[in-house]
């Protein structure tokens, strides 16, 4: 189970400067986070061990990094602008806007009681098998699909004249038909900020297959910030309008997808459980054949237990060879992979075109941020020298991911202290470890604080340091304290 409760969580990343809600000082945009000055770190680092992993380490795995706006044809060719919506439903009760696949289910014809604006009891019987997650009531508006792609207009359009100079064309103007001019209009040059990171590997397909010697099977890596127009952001973190994605499209021969799928399902599985402190709260998960996308034959959700229970982290899909047949279809540029050693279904001849099938791992990187900090948020009951009982939170971070790798925290501002700092500091530095000096407040405080913002370790200098050149190394998760020389630390700690 994961004990963290989100509120805690939160008031933490806020308070130590993790995650901050979107323009605060205007009363926050809904659904919109900043990574502060360690979320910033923490993510970041979760990203580049997802990339030495999935990239630098593999010899079958190359790295791109596309635009996040593409040519509107991409979301039409992908089947994202005519399907990739929600159904929205308003209450005419309470006036909650929801999702109606998300809403508390009941049966249809059940009797349903809720209270109206003036706190009187209603009871009917319901028409349709969810209610309002609000106010509970069945009094609902019909669905209607609602596209989740923001979207935008790319060069010096402006809509507004050419909007009006079409009304003015209009013979007589209704509502209908003022909704279609303003469609047609808006429509005409729309772009829109891309849902998934995915499609540019498909549309790039061609250009990294020729500019470098992959052969199938092999996988395109991409990270970076998707957005989705989502009628429930919740949360925190875990659901937003703007957020990062980890994935990759793995292209291999056709008939091959079961033994990809499951080598990719496991294999990330693992990836995200070997620096987590409680791995069995990371699951695999299949999906039953009702939830798998039109284009996908077979999926996992790679689930985290987060504060609410287990819930998706990464999915691990089956996509077929629907995207690339999709693009070929719509570009007239063949997306396949020529095989010299494949022998041609009819002939028997060795050489052969096909599309490649695909496995795609996508996880959510901003989900990962929250996953890892749940796993590693810890709280438990400290006795001082005097018998005062305190309460003490650490965040038990694994150090790859640690935002601060080392604290260096001279006891004193003065008599040379933050000298000696500064040089270990540079020392580090040029092995490539980020720590930081700290020598603000009391040397308790500060142990308090790198521990709540998981800082593996403390070294402390004092005044013995000048003398003898050693330090005092704090453990984060022990708060054992050892005396050691500077270079024999550094050594063992930098390598
Ligand atoms: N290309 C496939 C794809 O995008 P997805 O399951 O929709 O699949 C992949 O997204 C991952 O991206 C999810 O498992 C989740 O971690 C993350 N994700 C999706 N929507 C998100 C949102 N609104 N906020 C935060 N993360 C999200």
């Amino acid at each position: 189970m994961n004990e963290v409760a989100l509120p805690t969580l939160t008031s933490l990343c806020k308070r130590r400067g993790f995650i901050f809600q979107s323009s605060e000082i205007y009363g926050g945009l809904k659904s919109c986070y900043d990574f502060g000055p360690l979320g910033v770190e923490l993510k970041r680092n979760i990203a580049n061990r997802w990339w030495r992993h999935m990239v630098n380490s593999r010899d079958d795995v190359v790295g791109l990094d596309a635009s996040i706006m593409m040519h509107p044809d991409v979301w039409r060719a992908s089947g994202h602008l005519a399907g990739f919506s929600d159904p929205l439903v308003d209450c005419n009760n309470c006036k909650e806007r929801f999702r109606a696949d998300k809403a508390p289910k009941i049966e249809v014809g059940q009797q349903v009681t809720y209270k109206n604006a003036k706190k009187e009891t209603i009871t009917a019987v319901a028409s349709r098998d969810y209610v309002c997650p609000v106010c509970g009531g069945c009094d609902l508006s019909p669905e209607r699909q609602f596209n989740l792609m923001f979207r935008t207009h790319l060069g010096p359009v402006d809509y507004t004249d050419d909007i009006v100079k079409r009304i003015l064309e209009l013979p007589e103007v209704n509502k209908e038909n003022l909704r279609e001019v303003i469609d047609s209009v808006v429509s005409q040059n729309a772009i829109y900020l891309r849902p998934e990171t995915a499609q540019a590997m498909f549309v790039q397909f061609l250009n990294v297959l020729n500019t470098t010697s992959q052969k199938v099977p092999f996988g395109i890596a991409q990270i970076g910030k998707s957005f989705r127009n989502e009628i429930i952001t919740e949360k925190f973190i875990f659901r937003t309008a703007e957020f990062e994605q980890m994935e990759m499209e793995y292209f291999i021969p056709p008939g091959e997808q079961d033994k990809y799928l499951d080598y990719w399902s496991t294999e990330r599985l693992k990836w995200w459980r070997e620096i987590a402190n409680t791995p069995e709260n990371f699951q695999k998960r299949a999906h039953e054949p009702e939830e798998l996308a039109h284009y996908a034959s077979g999926c996992y959700d790679i689930e985290y237990m987060y504060p609410w229970g287990f819930d998706e982290l990464e999915g691990v899909a089956s996509r077929t060879d629907y995207d690339l047949k999709k693009h070929t279809e719509h570009s007239g540029v063949k997306l396949q992979y020529f095989d010299p050693n494949r022998p041609h279904p009819e002939t028997g001849k060795l050489g052969y075109s096909y599309t490649p099938y695909v496995i795609e791992p996508a996880a959510g990187l901003t989900r990962g941020v929250l996953a890892y900090l749940c796993d590693s948020y810890r709280s438990e009951a400290k006795t001082d020298a005097e018998g005062k009982t305190t309460e003490r939170v650490y965040l038990k971070l694994h150090p790859e991911i640690a935002p601060i790798k080392a604290a260096i925290l001279p006891l004193t501002k003065k008599d040379g202290l933050p000298e000696v700092a500064q040089q270990i500091f540079a020392i580090l530095l040029k092995k490539g470890i980020n720590a930081k000096c700290d020598e603000n407040s009391s040397i308790g405080k500060r142990y308090a604080k790198h521990d709540e913002i998981g800082t593996p370790v403390c070294v402390t200098i004092d005044h013995d340091t000048l003398s003898d050149n050693a330090v005092t190394v704090r453990d984060r998760d022990t708060m054992q304290q050892t005396r050691v020389d500077i270079d024999q630390w550094v050594e063992e700690f930098a390598g």
